[in-house]
């Protein structure tokens, strides 16, 4: 019998792990390479990846990677798919399965999230290849001069996340719904609490309203945070409290779990606050942990450089930042 979609949650929401996402488009892999001089190929792309997944220990402290479509149709150098590689280190290949952000017609500055068209034919492909969860993002820019994020936008998007996950959920996939809130911009914590709390409260009355069940699903959410160009940065009390105070009253008790983005945070900045996070000591009703693509990946990018004599010191900068993050989850980073 194939595990539940409940036990397949569970399983990446499991202590003291968390999930990798890795699932970069190649045009956002390419914005990450170029500074560095890497090249930006298929090739390349697949050969960071191997880098990553193979890292020595990896599933100690990750339970389950994000893939993107061209990863989960490339071979490890051992031949076998990644998604095999992966499951034969115990852990779960998940995909990302939206087509990414393009501009919201006529609403300034926004963007809508694009891929319901052919989303179950290319779920029922996923799975065969391997795939037991999936990822669908949308973006909400803070502009408080603009009065942005509009309700068109918030709207849109979130409905197409509910009709995602109801998608994804009838292909027996965990969906994984990621309303990124931005942190680019001059925005006050406050700011960032308040639009994030509407965001969130809207995405479940729809998840409701499409028939999804919230015991299948993991939310996928940005740190309630001060813009990067705020004057007035958080610290990480700050938004341990903002952030857990949000979650608490908009996240029903059912969902299956909670995981970070880290949003351009540097590694020691997500860190930090995922480590304040961890350190609360009130009960909360689902599990949380951390789901960080440049947070853990940045420092190992930089030391490998596309080079195969880098690639162990590569890891090892890979490893210590997932252990770093595992360890802060639980607030034992810095005991
Ligand atoms: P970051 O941790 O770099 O924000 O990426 C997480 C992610 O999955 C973005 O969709």
């Amino acid at each position: 019998m194939n595990p539940s979609i409940q036990s397949i949650a569970k399983q990446l929401m499991a202590s003291p792990k968390g999930l990798l996402a890795a699932d970069e488009s190649p045009k956002t892999s390419e914005k990450r390479f170029s500074p560095l001089g890497i090249p930006s190929t298929s090739e390349k792309r697949r050969e960071f990846r191997q880098m990553l997944f193979s890292t020595p220990d990896i599933e100690e402290y990750i339970s389950g990677v994000i893939l993107h479509d061209e990863t989960i149709k490339q071979k490890a150098d051992s031949g076998e798919t990644f998604a095999s590689y992966l499951r034969s280190k115990g852990i779960i290949p998940g995909i990302k399965v939206d087509g990414g952000l393009v501009d919201f017609d006529n609403f300034d500055g926004e963007t809508i999230t694009e891929g319901l068209d052919g989303l179950a034919s290319r779920l029922h492909e996923y799975y065969e290849m391997g795939a037991r969860f999936t990822k669908w993002r949308a973006a909400f820019v803070i502009d408080e001069s603009k009065r942005l994020p509009s309700l068109g936008a918030i709207h849109a998007n979130l409905h197409q996340m509910a009709r995602y996950a109801s998608i994804a959920q009838a292909a027996q996939m965990v969906p994984i719904v990621e309303p990124e809130v931005l942190y680019d911009g001059t925005h006050s914590i406050k700011s960032a609490s308040d639009t994030t709390s509407q965001i969130i409260r809207v995405l479940f009355e729809l998840l409701k309203a499409y028939r999804v069940d919230l015991s299948g699903v993991i939310l996928k959410t940005s740190m309630v945070l001060a813009g990067k160009n705020s004057p007035t940065q958080s610290t990480p009390e700050e938004v341990a409290n903002s952030t857990l105070s949000m979650l608490d009253q908009r996240v029903p008790k059912e969902v299956a779990g909670i995981v970070f983005l880290s949003g351009g945070q540097s590694t020691e900045q997500a860190r930090d606050n995922l480590e304040a996070i961890g350190s609360d000591s009130k009960d909360h009703s689902w599990p949380i942990t951390f789901s960080f693509s440049r947070a853990v990946q940045d420092n190992s990018l930089a030391t490998w450089q596309g080079k195969s004599e880098n690639i162990s010191a590569a890891q090892n900068e890979f490893i210590k930042a997932v252990r770093d993050d595992s360890l802060a989850d639980r607030g034992k980073f810095k005991k």
